[in-house]
């Protein structure tokens, strides 16, 4: 497939390129300075430089696939949850619609299915998150929602535990959540469903097979 990512140079968003390369896809890195893009075409992407505040409809174009792992990070303040981590999604998702793009993979966030429930800090990312993965919801795109809890720069074990709602919070490695939202990707079993996923003792694509 030839699958945009979105966030290509973030921490997740370097592993999912890397992953798409090696599982044989063609990958459309965006990325926000050139600078960044010698990195991302040695990890295997075709880098598109574009910023999720701007115009960013024809990154879509062309590809079968978006997967969206940006975010404006956790030094933002909520302008940039508005403008990147809700607004950044949508405009994909419309831009998706546009360019019939069929399959949208969001990296969401666990407590995004309750943002009232996180702390006063975190409730304008959780409900950016959640807008955006309800906007997503309804778009009539083939999409999956990635819930991951906190994440971590440990070493990926590429075993998780997945569920539509885990009833709990916890930490997964960064590797081993690309390592799931790349499996996600070709798996119609995913497919209008939202899932949680932590570190845990499944092997990843068992774990994505029996959602
Ligand atoms: N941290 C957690 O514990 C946690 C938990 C669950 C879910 N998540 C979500 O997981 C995803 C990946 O996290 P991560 O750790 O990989 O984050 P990250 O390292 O901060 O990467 C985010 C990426 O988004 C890019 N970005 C920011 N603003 C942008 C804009 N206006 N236009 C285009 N790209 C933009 C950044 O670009 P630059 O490289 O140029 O800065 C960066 O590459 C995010 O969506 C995050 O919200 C995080």
């Amino acid at each position: 497939m030839r699958v945009l990512v979105a966030g290509a140079n973030g921490q997740v968003g370097q592993h999912i390129v890397r992953f798409l390369a090696e599982g044989g896809h063609e990958v459309r890195a965006m990325i926000r300075d050139e600078g960044q893009a010698q990195r991302l075409r040695e990890l295997g992407g075709e880098p598109i430089v574009a910023d999720l505040e701007g115009e960013v409809s024809h990154t879509v174009e062309g590809c079968d696939a978006v997967i969206l792992s940006a975010g404006g990070g956790p030094g933002s303040g909520p302008e940039k949850k508005e403008t990147v981590d809700r607004g950044g999604a949508v405009k994909l998702i419309e831009a998706a619609q546009e360019h019939g793009t069929r399959r949208y993979v969001m990296v969401s966030a666990m407590g995004a299915a309750d943002p009232d429930s996180g702390s006063e800090a975190m409730q304008p990312y959780l409900y950016a998150k959640a807008q955006a993965d309800q906007t997503l919801q309804e778009s009539g795109l083939d999409y999956t929602i990635v819930r991951p809890g906190s994440l971590t720069d440990d070493q990926g074990t590429g075993t998780v535990e997945a569920a539509p709602s885990l009833g709990k919070r916890g930490e997964i490695p960064r590797e081993d959540a690309a390592r799931v939202i790349v499996a996600t990707l070709e798996r119609e079993n995913t497919f209008g469903k939202i899932f949680e996923v932590l570190s845990g003792d499944t092997p990843i694509e068992e774990a994505i097979d029996s959602l």
